[in-house]
């Protein structure tokens, strides 16, 4: 069956086959992440797209097989690149262009947005008998995390740059 996250239509067709083909899901894995620029075919930011909008429409629209499975989870690969996200709409939703440095601070939302939609999603389903998690894969002082780290630093200390110009300028006004 064929998915593609940067399309919420393949994401919905994906579902209705799966519904009509297969009588129980018992696990959900929300794996596919990536840090990319670029668009989905709905104009969302590649990354907030496929890493987090085609996983969290996929988890709705299975959400009554899981149910139905007794015990049934939703495992969502976040990142601790979470810690040095933030929930920016504009960027995501408004279609506005993204610069190509900014590709791995919108990999970190989308990794927050992982986190927080598994939070709720545990929230709203207290009672059923599906569970939630998101986690980080691996070890935390693995190479992958120490860029992270480091890229993040190298951002922030950018931004911090640009706001205090920025800032300075309007004084000068
Ligand atoms: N590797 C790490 O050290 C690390 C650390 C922290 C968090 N994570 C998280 O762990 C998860 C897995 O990471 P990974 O390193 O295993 O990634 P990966 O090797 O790059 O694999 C990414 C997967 O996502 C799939 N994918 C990409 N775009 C897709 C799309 N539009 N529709 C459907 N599938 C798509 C790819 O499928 P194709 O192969 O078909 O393209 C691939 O199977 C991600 O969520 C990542 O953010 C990984």
């Amino acid at each position: 069956m064929h998915l593609d996250l940067a399309s919420l239509k393949s994401v919905r067709c994906f579902a209705e086959t799966f519904l009509k083909t297969e009588s129980r899901l018992d696990l959900l894995i929300n794996n596919a992440g990536l840090v990319a620029d670029g668009r989905t075919e709905d104009g969302f930011g590649i990354e907030f797209g496929v890493n987090h909008l085609g996983h969290f429409l996929l988890t709705c629209l299975l959400l009554e097989r899981l149910k139905e499975a007794g015990g049934g989870r939703v495992i969502t690969l976040s990142s601790m690149a979470h810690r040095w996200g933030h929930i920016d709409f504009e960027v995501s939703s408004e279609r506005k262009t993204v610069y190509s440095w900014q590709f791995f601070q919108a990999y970190c939302n989308s990794k927050l947005c992982n986190v927080l939609f598994t939070h709720e999603l545990a929230k709203r389903l207290k009672g059923t008998n599906v569970t939630c998690y998101s986690l980080h894969p691996g070890d935390p002082l693995h190479l992958y995390s120490l860029v992270v780290f480091l890229l993040t630093l190298f951002q922030t200390l950018t931004n911090f740059r640009r706001r205090k110009a920025f800032v300075e300028e309007l004084r000068a006004k």
